[in-house]
């Protein structure tokens, strides 16, 4: 695909912090219907790549183009008003308001009633509006997720960026996280996303990028990345490690609350425990453009309400 069609794109980028480099001439895009998923190892620097994007890695060499306009080295402001939306992996909500509070924030660039949106948003997760007065602190891990999901959906995003959305969560709840991925993609907003759950990640998103030492290492279709043996050997194989071990299927179950190593339940499920909430950084950004294409592509996990994030967008 010819890079103007791109909503994002990052071309060999290279870039670090302080002196050193941790990227190297990385690669990425995002087709506007797209979910790209980008997994790795710890310290791959996926979470970095994400910060090349937003104005917070220096950026040594290699171009980013958001919507076909280069955003090398924009700061962050500046490419949050530009449409970026970003979910942080962790301490992306602000515990001690309420879950309206978190929404409330999320808008805070726009200026016009975003009222209508915050409804939109309850329809999109339904637990959340039960919840709405609670502080988001008390939800369980899968909620504040939602919330955190939410929030930055209060903008209308160009692109979403999600940094490991499912991170700590039962496999359950993973799948619920999921499915409302799909849902936000399906209703038109492009996603890039981190995940180290990587085969429920794979089985929705349309392409995916395996990053390894600050290197791109492999990319292909969904199908395609999950077929691989190196990818299925390095990151599809369990090994021991519970994030990377659910079984694409299990993504559209909703059977039984399954634990996870933090005792979290599902977020039907009413409060599980979850580990303190650190304090907030800054609410989670969003911008004003457009990126509404109307685009209706059925994907699995596909199936929450329908409706229109574009709309009521300042
Ligand atoms: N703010 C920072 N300053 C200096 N070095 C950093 C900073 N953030 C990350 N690093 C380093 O950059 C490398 C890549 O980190 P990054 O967080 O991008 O990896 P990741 O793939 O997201 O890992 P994880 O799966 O653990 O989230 C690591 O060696 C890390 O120690
Ligand atoms: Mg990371």
């Amino acid at each position: 695909m010819a890079p103007e069609s791109s909503i994002l794109e990052l071309d060999r980028v290279t870039g670090g912090y302080g002196g050193a480099e941790i990227i190297h001439e990385v690669s990425v895009r995002v087709a506007p219907a797209e979910v790209v998923v980008l997994i790795g190892p710890n310290g791959a620097g996926k979470s970095s790549v994400m910060n090349a994007v937003l104005g917070r890695l220096r950026v040594d060499g290699g171009r980013i183009r958001l919507a076909g306009r280069d955003i090398t080295g924009a700061p962050p402001e500046q490419v949050v008003r530009r449409g970026v939306c970003y979910v942080p992996q962790t301490e992306n909500v602000f515990p001690n308001l309420s879950v309206n509070e978190n929404l409330e924030m999320g808008a805070y660039i726009r200026t016009d009633d975003f009222q209508p949106r915050i409804e939109e948003m309850y329809d999109l997760f339904p637990p959340l509006a039960e919840r709405r007065r609670a502080p988001a602190g008390t939800l369980s891990g899968g909620q504040r997720q939602m919330v955190a999901i939410a929030k930055a959906l209060m903008v209308d995003p160009v692109v979403l960026l999600l940094d490991e959305p499912t991170a700590g969560l039962s496999p359950r709840v993973r799948g619920d996280i999921f499915r409302v991925v799909s849902e936000i993609n399906a209703r038109g907003v492009p996603i890039l996303m981190v995940e180290q759950n990587a085969k429920q990640a794979i089985a929705i998103a349309d392409r995916g990028y395996v990053l390894v030492d600050g290197r791109n290492r492999l990319e292909g279709t969904g199908a395609g990345l999950l077929a691989d043996p190196d990818v299925g050997a390095t990151f599809l194989g369990g090994g021991g490690d519970s994030r990377v071990d659910a079984p694409a299927g299990e993504a559209g179950d909703a059977g039984s609350h399954s634990e996870n190593r933090r005792g979290e339940v599902g977020m039907q499920g009413g409060e599980g425990r979850h580990d303190a909430d650190p304090e907030p950084e800054a609410p989670a950004p969003g911008s004003g453009a457009d990126a509404s294409d109307g685009r209706e592509t059925a994907k699995p996990g596909t199936g929450a309400p329908t409706g229109n994030p574009g709309a009521g967008r300042p």
